[in-house]
């Protein structure tokens, strides 16, 4: 079982405008049955996690609801339930939702669909595995970062999937040792 933080990214690091816009994003042609591609991807995903801001992008802009497994919602607040979405709203430390959420997956993997400071937290925890990014061909100067935090990653993968540069990376630090790093140069 894996806990993968699979998102597509501009190219310098931001996954949504500062005004939640993704249209720079879903534009670009990509083969969802290509290399590192999301179809295959998402089978092999048991549960997903996603913070209340992406949670209210979906409502706002998909009509249904895409995903099959059950999905935790991390909010603080009370919002609406999609109709025939498994969606279980959660809030407070990250380690408790990892726990319901490994064992709802049936041994399959899990997806930590975003934002960047969600992600964050799973990696504070010690609990993200894998970071699968989609670098789209654009920069947008500013916006949600990718991962608000410093990470040591090793590149497994790398694909080309139509506009898409596609990396697979494992983690391989806890987050901040690269400070740790910088010091040792110094
Ligand atoms: N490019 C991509 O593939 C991709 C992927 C995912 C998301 N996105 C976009 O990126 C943007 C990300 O924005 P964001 O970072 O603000 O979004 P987010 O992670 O979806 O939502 C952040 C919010 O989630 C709630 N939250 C987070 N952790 C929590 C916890 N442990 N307990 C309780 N509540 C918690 C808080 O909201 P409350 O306290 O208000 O409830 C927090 O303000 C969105 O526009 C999203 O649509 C893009």
């Amino acid at each position: 079982m894996t806990t993968v933080f699979y998102t597509a990214s501009s190219l310098d690091g931001f996954i949504a405008t500062a005004q939640h816009r993704l249209d720079w994003l879903l534009r670009r042609d990509v083969d969802p049955d290509g290399p590192m591609g999301y179809n295959a991807f998402a089978r092999s995903v048991g549960a997903l996690v996603m913070g209340a801001a992406t949670y209210e992008w979906v409502l706002a802009h998909d009509k249904g609801w895409a995903y099959t497994q059950p999905t935790w919602v991390l909010t603080h607040r009370t919002l609406p339930q999609r109709a025939g979405a498994d969606v279980r709203f959660a809030y407070g430390d990250v380690r408790r939702v990892h726990k319901q959420m490994t064992k709802a997956a049936g041994g399959r993997d899990l997806w930590v669909v975003g934002g960047g400071d969600v992600a964050g937290q799973f990696a504070v925890a010690g609990l993200l595995d894998e970071v699968w990014v989609q670098f789209a061909p654009v920069t947008l100067g500013a916006g949600f970062p990718f991962m608000p935090l410093a990470l040591e990653l090793e590149l497994l993968e790398v694909a080309r999937n139509r506009d898409f540069l596609c990396g697979r990376y494992g983690v391989v630090g806890a987050p901040g040792t690269l400070d740790s790093f910088d010091a040792e140069d110094a």
